[in-house]
């Protein structure tokens, strides 16, 4: 089976690595904003994608100048459910056939079918790379609104909030399925979206106020996996299957440490004692490499994401 993910421009590499990482893609290959992979997927998981705008299930592939041939012989009624619809996505080059052609094309190879071109049960889209085109199926579209989520609107407000679509992502980077524990928990961006995508939720965070705007914010998204306690980042215990966190990026916001690498090495020495996955973020204002190697772990993947002017995380993948 091969498949095509059409990822958001913002950050290709982060986007390219959530996919990667969280279906455990083979032979993956980008071009552009496409990331075409062939092998056997979770097809479940793409939902849970932040940074993959369309996730699509290649049928076939062929030159351009063949397209509008291979359709013709082409069986596609199998795939075909109550209505259908056709889009053209160009990733690269020059798309040389018109959308309607190919969409007369495919109408030909179904019996009887009904056109919708909003909320079709069956979604066909070409994609056009180069001289390639390859016909797929739409398995999913990303409608999520992670805006509605912003640390603004939620009960629970706090300006260190993170983004939710990176909470998302890394989350997602740490493949985990089952559950996250978020050491420095906050106000809870990382443990929401692992909530929403049905993931346990294991929070700490030093500072009560803190614990309380989480359960405030876990209640208000309806999230009941989820356990929070008053806790020490550098005194994790248990075990958990990923470990993903945003740590404390000024000293004021930490009560234990006046040396804020030294905490961070501490607490990740622990994550690496406590999971299967680690995934953290780190600021820019540290030596993010000399801090990993103090607590004994290794860079698997390093995404620099600009937050604001004096403020750029990196979101690290870890391993031992
Ligand atoms: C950047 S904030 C986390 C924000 C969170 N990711 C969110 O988006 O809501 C870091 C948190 O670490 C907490 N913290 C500081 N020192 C800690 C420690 N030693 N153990 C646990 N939490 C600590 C702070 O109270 C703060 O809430």
């Amino acid at each position: 089976m091969a498949y095509l993910f059409l990822l958001s421009k913002e950050n290709l590499p982060l986007a390219a690595d959530e996919a990667t990482r969280l279906l455990q893609l083979k032979r993956a290959r980008l071009v552009q904003n496409a990331l075409m992979a062939d092998g056997k997927i979770d097809e479940a998981l793409v939902k849970r994608l932040a940074y993959t705008r369309k996730a699509l299930r290649v049928l076939f592939s062929c030159e351009q100048r063949r397209l509008l041939e291979r359709i013709g012989n082409a069986d596609l009624q199998p795939h075909y459910q109550d209505s259908f619809s056709v889009r053209s996505e160009l990733v690269e080059g020059t798309q040389h056939v018109p959308l309607t052609a190919i969409a007369d094309a495919i109408y030909a190879r179904l019996e009887r079918p009904t056109v919708r071109l909003r909320d079709a049960q069956t979604r066909f889209v070409v994609v056009f790379i180069g001289k390639a085109a390859h016909c797929c199926l739409e398995l999913w579209s990303n409608a999520e609104r992670f805006r509605d989520r912003a640390a603004h609107k939620r009960p629970g407000m706090h300006p260190s909030s993170m983004d939710p679509r990176l909470a998302r992502a890394m989350v997602n980077l740490s493949g985990a399925t089952r559950e996250v524990c978020d050491p420095f928990c906050g106000a809870g961006s990382i443990l929401i979206e692992a909530g929403l995508m049905g993931l346990a939720c294991v929070g700490f965070d030093i500072s009560p106020k803190m614990i309380a705007l989480a359960n405030a914010n876990m209640d208000h998204y309806r999230i009941s996996m989820c356990t929070l306690s008053v806790g020490d980042a550098t005194r994790l215990r248990g075990w958990y299957e990923a470990v993903v966190t945003d740590v404390p990026y000024a000293r004021a916001t930490t009560t234990t440490h006046s040396d804020l690498a030294e905490l961070y090495s501490l607490a990740l020495g622990r994550a690496k004692g406590s999971a299967g996955s680690v995934v953290v973020c780190l600021p820019d204002s540290v030596d993010h490499r000399k801090v990993v190697r103090a607590a004994g772990l290794r860079i698997a993947s390093d995404h620099a994401v600009y937050v604001h002017r004096s403020l750029t995380k990196h979101v690290l993948v870890l391993t031992a």
